[in-house]
């Protein structure tokens, strides 16, 4: 029996997913995403071209790999055929490479009408969410009522899609919100709830499986599968920095519920971080930099948001969080993303603990946040040149520091966003 091999962001989400899992798919027959959505965006470069993936995974560039859009994922009808549109008239065949589980919920237009209107009441206080509905459906999931792609042949799904509409317009009214206000992808709700629909009627031609049985089976067979996670550790449903987090779970554990596999079965855990850190969205982000080493960062690394187009903010790499994602997730190696991004940094500083309540400590504590956790910072010489095919002393210098601090492997560097700058260590 073969093990399911995981690959997990270990930050705030963005540490490159999307490129290490195309680069690892030569590896693997089967690639899964267990959790998250199209709050999600994966890019991939190869050849001159550059594609952003939502909800379907990052092995579908390979022809012998089946994809697997696994029950603990969440789907919006609408955004999958535009991606499905995007990749066929670039001549990738999706159609006989994707498997969708029947156990899938799926994202309705209220959920992202509601997803407006949790924000718009929140305020200040709002969590920056992708506006892409994953709160909602990810509650009315846990409340029992969500509706499944499995649903979509039924008789009764049209009934049971008004049933739910009209709980969720009676919420979006009580927040004191107008929804028609409200623009989806530059459309009307009305406008959109009809190209919704049309796309679930275009979802039907898609095989939907029960995944767990496939997946299971493919193991039994000694398959090679890769778990592809959304997101980052740091905004898990449980161990992020609550409630600014997404509504999935984003570590290790999200793999078992998200695909039906037993923890015995888990074998390599990928983890992957940038050599700095990013964030979107609001929310507690202690070595975040407001200076103009946090400008360079985001200039040097393109640090936009995939999804949303949102500056990301930008700060140093947090060794505490870090070691907090790997105990929680059981990673076995580190891919290090993005080190070219601070090849022109002279010093660079890494945040070993925090000043919290007058002392310093070096764990997570529930309540994290910026205001009381103050960084507190090492300094290490940058290595100051380009990096290719091969590491500079100082950057290796720099990764066996983390190594020591972490206690795990850095086994792959990347440096650059084309599928194949990789040095494997
Ligand atoms: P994901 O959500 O984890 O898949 O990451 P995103 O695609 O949202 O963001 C990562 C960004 O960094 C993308 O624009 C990638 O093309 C880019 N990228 C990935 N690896 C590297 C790297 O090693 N160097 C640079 N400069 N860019 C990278
Ligand atoms: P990938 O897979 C970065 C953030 C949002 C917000 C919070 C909650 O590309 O790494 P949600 O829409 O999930 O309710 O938003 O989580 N967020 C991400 N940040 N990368 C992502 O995905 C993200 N998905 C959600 O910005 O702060
Ligand atoms: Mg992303």
């Amino acid at each position: 029996m073969a093990k399911i091999d995981l690959l997990l962001g270990l930050q705030w989400g963005d540490e490159g997913k999307g490129k290490v899992v195309d680069a690892l798919t030569p590896n693997y027959d089967i690639v899964c995403r267990f959790q998250g959505g199209p709050n999600a965006g994966h890019t991939i470069k190869f050849d001159g071209k550059k594609f952003v993936l939502h909800t379907i995974p990052s092995g579908i560039f390979n022809d012998k790999c089946i994809n697997v859009i696994g029950n603990g994922a969440i789907i919006d009808a609408k955004i999958f055929k535009d991606e499905v549109d995007g990749l066929t008239a670039a001549g990738v065949d999706v159609l006989d490479r994707l498997l969708i589980s029947s156990r899938t919920h799926l994202i309705v237009p209220t959920h992202r009408a509601l997803d407006a209107a949790n924000e718009k009441a929140l305020g200040k206080m709002k969590i920056g969410s992708t506006l892409k509905g994953i709160g909602p459906t990810y509650t009315d999931k846990t409340a029992r009522r969500g509706l499944r792609v499995g649903d979509i042949m039924s008789p009764d799904f049209k009934n049971r899609y008004e049933n739910l509409k009209a709980r969720h317009l009676q919420e979006i009214r009580n927040l004191d919100f107008d929804i028609n206000t409200l623009t989806l992808d530059g459309m009307t709700f009305t406008e959109y709830e009809k190209v919704w629909f049309d796309a679930i009627e275009f979802m039907k031609k898609f095989q939907v499986v029960e995944s767990e049985y496939f997946i299971n089976k493919a193991l039994d067979e000694g398959k090679k599968i890769l778990a592809e996670g959304a997101q980052g550790s740091m905004l898990d449903v449980d161990f992020g920095s609550y409630p600014f987090v997404t509504s999935s779970s984003t570590m290790a554990s999200g793999v078992c519920s998200g695909l039906g596999v037993a923890p015995s079965k888990v074998g390599r855990v990928f983890g992957i971080f940038k050599a700095y850190c990013t964030r979107v969205g609001t929310g507690p982000f202690p070595t975040e930099l407001f200076d103009e080493m946090g400008d360079q960062l985001r200039r040097n690394g393109h640090e936009f948001g995939a999804t949303t187009g949102r500056p990301r903010r930008t700060g140093w790499l947090d060794i505490p969080a870090l070691k907090y994602a790997c105990m929680m997730s059981g990673v076995t190696e580190l891919m290090m993303m993005k080190s070219d991004v601070m090849n022109d940094i002279k010093e660079i500083k890494v945040c070993v603990g925090y000043e919290y309540n007058g002392k310093v400590i070096d764990y997570l504590p529930f309540d994290a946040c910026t205001e009381t956790m103050k960084p507190v910072y090492e300094t290490l010489p940058g290595w100051d040149c380009e990096i290719d095919r091969n590491i500079p002393e100082k950057l290796e210098g720099y990764i066996g520091y983390i190594e020591r601090k972490v206690g795990v492997p850095v086994k792959f560097v990347s440096y650059s966003p084309d599928r194949y700058a990789n040095i494997y260590r």
